[in-house]
C-alpha cells in the first residue's frame, strides 16, 4: 500500500499533525492514526429526504464492516435532496450537492468514500462528486420501498400518482378516493418503487461497476441490504489498500454499459443528464447520440411502471439487475471493469430469471427496441430525447398544430379552460423549463393533458418542452430540447397553431415553418418576462454557468477531472 492520504494530516509529531490528531482523537486510539485507511461516508440521510431517512441506518453497517476490515470509518454528512420536497425542483441544486461533495471530500483527511444515496438526484451528485476526487469510492443504493396497496391494487409511487390525478381531472376517480389512497402510497422506507430515476440510477450504479455486485436494488427494509453495507465497509478498505480509483473503471466502456441496461431495464428519460454529467467530470467522451447508437435497438425486458406492470420488490424477487444484464451479455461491453477489480461481465454468472412475468427472457421482450431515441430537426437542432417504451406506438409519427404555453404558470391558468382551441391531434408545447429559463431544468414536460381531452377518452397527445420529466412518468413526450427557449432555441419561435412533425424512426423533430419566417420571429414578451434572472447566491451561479441539456447540465466550471490533492495547510 503506498501511503495513505490520512497521513498527510495525521502523520509525523509537528504541531500541525498534532492538531489534526488531538481534535479527532476524542476516544480513538494511538493506533487509528498510523496506516489504517480513513474512509468517509458520504450520508445524504435527512429527514427532509424521506427516500433516504433509513440511511443512517445503514451508515452503521457500512461502519461495522471498515471497522472488521482495519479502516476507520467517518461519517460525512452531505447535502441531501428530496425529491418531492425542494422548489424549484432538485435538479437546481444537483450540481451545488456534487460540488458540495467534492469539496468536503478533498478538503478532508479521508482515503476513500462510501455514497449513501437514493431519492432521485442523490446518487447522481455523489457519483459527480466521487468522479471528480477520484477517491476510491463505492456506492449503496438506499434501495426502493416495498409495495403498497389501496383497496386491493399495488400502488406505484409516482406513476399512480398521475395516473389517480388524472382519473380525479376526467371524472372516474372522486377526490375524496384519490385522498384516501395517499397514506396507502408510500409503504416504508425508501425511495419510489417504479422504475424511475432513484431506482433508475440505483442500477445504473451498479451497471457502470461502483456498487457491490448484486447489491442494487435490494429494497430498503429488506435486511440483505445492511449485510451488503457491512460488505461495502469492508470492500472501501480493500480499494485504498490497492488504491483502485473510480477513473480506473469508470470509462467509456462502463458507460456503454450503463446504456444497454438503462434501456433494457426501461429506466428513466433523466439518466440521460446524469450520465453525461457524470463522464463530463471524467472527461469521458460520451455524447447525446451514444445513448440512441448504443441503446435504441436494446429489448425492454422489465415490466416495470411507468413503463410495465410491476414494482421494484417484483424486481428484485425476479432476479434483479443480473438476471437482466445476463440476457444481454452479447450487448455489453467485457472490458468493463468493477469496484471489485474484475470486469462487469465476470459478477453475472448464471442468474436466473424466477420469474418471467416480471423480467423477459431475450426471446419473449416487452419492446424489441426500446432505448432513448435521440431527436433532432428544425425545433431541437441540438437534439432531444424521447423514450419510446413509455410513449403510445400511434403517435410516435404524428403533424399537429402547436399549442404554446409560455410557463407552467401560463399552462397551469389555461389547460381546463373549455374554450381552449385544442384536440387529440395537438401538440402541446411547453417552454422556458430548461436548465436556464426556470432555472433547474424541472420535471414539468409530462404536461397533464387538458381536462376536455380527458373526458373524451383521450390518454396521451404528443407534448414537448425543454425541461424533464419524472421517471415515474409516462406519456409520448419530447423532452431535453436543446438549445432551450432561455438560450434562444427554436422553440422560443413557435407560435399556437404552427405545424409540429414527430417522426421518432427518422430521429425528427421539425417546425414546420420557413426559415425566412422564422427569421423575423422574435421570443414572446410573456415568455421572456417568465424566465428567471436570479439577482444573487446559487442561482445566479448557475444561470451564468450551467450547460445545455445535451451535455448534462452541468456547470461549465466543474468539467473534466480534478483529483484530491490540497497544496497547501490549514495552520
Ligand atoms: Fe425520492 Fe421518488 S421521491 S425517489
Amino acid at each position: 500500500m503506498t501511503e495513505l492520504r490520512s497521513s498527510q494530516w495525521y502523520g509525523g509529531d509537528d504541531r500541525n499533525a498534532y492538531i489534526h490528531r488531538a481534535w479527532m482523537r476524542r476516544g480513538l486510539p494511538d493506533s487509528a492514526f498510523t496506516g489504517r485507511p480513513h474512509i468517509a461516508i458520504a450520508n445524504t440521510a435527512s429527514d427532509l429526504t424521506p427516500c433516504n431517512a433509513h440511511l443512517t441506518e445503514v451508515a452503521r453497517s457500512v461502519k461495522n464492516g471498515v471497522y472488521e476490515a482495519g479502516g476507520i470509518p467517518l461519517e460525512l454528512p452531505v447535502v441531501s435532496l428530496g425529491e418531492t420536497q425542494v422548489r424549484p425542483t432538485a435538479m437546481l441544486w444537483r450540481n451545488m450537492a456534487a460540488m458540495a461533495t467534492e469539496e468536503m471530500l478533498r478538503a478532508n483527511p479521508v482515503d476513500g468514500v462510501v455514497l449513501l444515496g437514493g431519492c432521485d438526484k442523490t446518487i447522481p451528485s455523489l457519483l459527480m462528486a466521487a468522479a471528480s476526487v477520484d477517491l476510491p469510492a463505492v456506492v449503496v443504493p438506499g434501495g426502493p420501498m416495498i409495495t403498497g396497496t389501496f383497496r386491493g391494487v399495488p400502488l406505484g409511487c409516482g406513476t399512480d400518482v398521475w395516473r389517480l390525478s388524472e382519473e380525479v381531472r376526467a371524472g372516474t376517480l372522486s377526490q375524496d378516493d384519490f385522498v384516501r389512497s395517499e397514506s396507502a402510497t408510500i409503504r416504508s422506507r425508501g425511495h419510489c418503487n417504479t422504475m424511475g430515476t432513484a431506482s433508475t440510477m440505483g442500477l445504473l450504479a451498479e451497471a457502470l461497476g461502483t456498487v457491490l455486485p448484486g447489491l442494487a436494488g435490494t429494497p430498503a427494509p429488506d435486511s440483505r441490504l445492511l449485510e451488503g453495507a457491512h460488505h461495502t465497509g469492508r470492500l472501501a478498505v480493500e480499494l485504498v489498500t490497492a488504491d483502485r480509483r473510480p477513473s480506473t473503471w469508470l470509462t467509456k466502456a462502463s458507460f456503454h454499459n450503463a446504456i444497454v441496461a438503462l434501456a433494457a431495464i426501461g429506466g428513466s428519460s433523466n439518466a440521460v443528464v446524469h450520465l453525461l454529467a457524470i463522464a463530463g467530470r471524467l472527461g469521458v467522451d460520451l455524447t447525446l447520440d451514444d445513448f440512441d447508437r448504443i441503446g435504441s435497438h436494446v429489448p425492454l425486458l422489465v415490466d416495470l411502471q411507468p413503463a410495465g406492470r410491476f414494482l421494484m420488490d417484483d424486481f428484485h424477487r425476479a432476479g434483479g439487475l443480473h438476471a437482466v444484464l445476463r440476457e444481454v451479455r452479447d450487448l455489453l461491453d467485457p472490458s468493463a471493469l468493477t469496484v471489485t477489480g474484475k470486469p462487469l461481465v465476470d459478477h453475472l454468472g448464471d442468474a436466473p430469471i424466477w420469474d418471467p412475468e416480471v423480467i423477459r427472457g431475450r426471446a419473449d421482450p416487452l419492446i424489441a427496441e426500446a432505448g432513448i431515441a435521440v431527436l433532432r430537426g428544425s425545433l431541437a437542432p441540438d437534439g432531444a430525447v424521447v423514450k419510446p417504451a413509455a410513449a403510445s406506438p400511434h403517435l410516435l409519427r404524428h403533424r399537429g398544430r402547436a399549442l404554446v404555453f409560455d410557463s407552467i404558470e401560463d399552462f397551469h391558468a389555461r389547460v381546463d379552460d373549455p374554450d381552449l382551441d385544442v384536440d387529440a391531434d395537438s401538440v402541446l408545447v411547453l417552454r422556458g423549463c430548461g436548465p436556464k429559463g426556470y432555472p433547474g431544468m424541472p420535471e414539468v414536460a409530462n404536461m397533464p393533458l387538458p381536462k376536455k381531452l380527458l373526458e373524451q377518452g383521450v390518454r396521451d397527445m404528443v407534448r414537448v418542452c425543454d425541461g424533464r420529466m419524472s421517471g415515474t412518468a409516462y406519456g409520448t413526450v419530447v423532452l431535453h430540447v436543446a438549445p432551450e427557449a432561455a438560450a434562444g432555441g427554436p422553440l422560443a419561435l413557435v407560435r399556437t397553431g404552427d405545424i409540429i412533425s414527430l417522426d421518432v424512426a427518422a430521429r425528427r423533430i421539425d417546425l414546420e415553418v420557413p426559415a425566412d419566417e422564422l427569421a423575423r420571429r422574435e421570443a414572446s414578451e410573456a415568455m421572456t418576462a417568465a424566465f428567471a434572472n436570479p439577482r444573487r447566491g446559487w442561482e445566479r451561479l448557475y444561470v451564468d454557468h450551467v450547460r445545455q441539456a445535451d451535455t448534462g447540465a452541468d456547470l461549465d466550471f466543474l468539467l473534466g477531472p480534478t483529483g484530491s490533492a490540497v497544496s497547501r495547510e490549514s495552520h
